[in-house]
């Protein structure tokens, strides 16, 4: 079975959607089968990997597999990213739309937070990984990634707000992660985002590390707008010239290291 990884934080635009595609990429180039689970119904990971939804031919996506309610559903939702690279295909992906959002609805039925949990067991077994990309909030939709996942990966930048709400993942893990019927969940690591030369976010850094301590993975990601443009044009790291990204690819290779020795098989 395919180790799992939910990627969050309780705060929007702190760089989790690029975190998970910037590792799937990572692994995959290091020969990992990498399957990432879209559960945000902005649809940014499915859009940034290349995927596109195609009206006269409509395609299912995750939302359907989790409304279905059946263990390994998911396997009919999975589909080829649309990058033009020869490891992307070790990349698949679930892809979300809006319509994800009708499956709040179902937030208040009874086990409906076991569903995206069946709808993987069975479908992602021939994948080193499964990356969940959560959406900002700690209600359903990321309950579902928790119940579904053996470990959380916290993404933030190195500012005030968005350190309180990876706080809030910790402690919502603590106290929760036995009522998602997933006792052994925990946090894998703390990747820090986005920092620049700012006094602010040389403090926010400092404060990251003694808060999370030995969970923060090295290096930091530094704020570069090529990465704006790479998720904008939705490409890979590999066709994006430049010295800047070549420390962007290294960055995220080094950090495809750690999660694979924090993620033994
Ligand atoms: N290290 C970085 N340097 C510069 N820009 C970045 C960096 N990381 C992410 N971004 C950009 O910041 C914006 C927000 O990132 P992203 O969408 O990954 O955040 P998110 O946490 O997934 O947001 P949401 O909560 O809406 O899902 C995007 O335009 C992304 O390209
Ligand atoms: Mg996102």
């Amino acid at each position: 079975m395919a180790r799992r990884v939910a990627v969050a934080n309780n705060k929007g635009g702190v760089g989790k959607t690029t975190t998970t595609v910037r590792l799937a990429e990572a692994l995959a180039k290091a020969g990992r089968r990498v399957l990432v689970v879209d559960l945000d119904p902005q649809g940014n990971a499915s859009r940034r990997l290349g995927w596109a939804f195609t009206p006269e031919a409509p395609q299912l996506t995750i939302s359907e597999a989790i409304q279905a309610d059946q263990d390994g559903v998911a396997a009919q939702v999975i589909q080829p990213i649309g990058w033009d690279a020869e490891y992307a295909s070790r990349i698949a992906l679930c892809p979300a739309r809006l319509e994800l959002e009708n499956r709040m609805a179902e937030a208040g039925v009874a086990g409906a937070w076991r569903r995206l949990a069946k709808a993987l067991d069975g479908a992602d077994g021939h994948f080193d990984y499964t990356l969940i990309d959560c959406p900002p909030s700690l209600f359903h939709l990321t309950q579902l990634a928790m119940a579904a996942a053996d470990r959380v990966l916290v993404v933030t930048e190195p500012e005030y707000d968005s350190v309180e709400a990876a706080v809030r993942v910790r402690d919502f893990i603590a106290e929760r992660a036995r009522d998602l019927a997933n006792p052994d969940l925990q946090l894998v690591g703390v990747i820090i985002n986005a920092m620049q030369n700012l006094a602010s976010h040389t403090d926010q850094r400092d404060s990251v590390r003694n808060i999370f301590g030995g969970l923060v993975w090295e290096p930091i990601v530094r704020h570069r707008s090529l990465l704006v443009d790479a998720d904008g044009d939705e490409l890979p790291l590999t066709e994006v010239r430049g010295e800047k990204a070549t420390e962007v690819r290294g960055a995220y290779e080094l950090l495809a290291q750690q999660f694979v020795k924090a993620m033994p098989a």
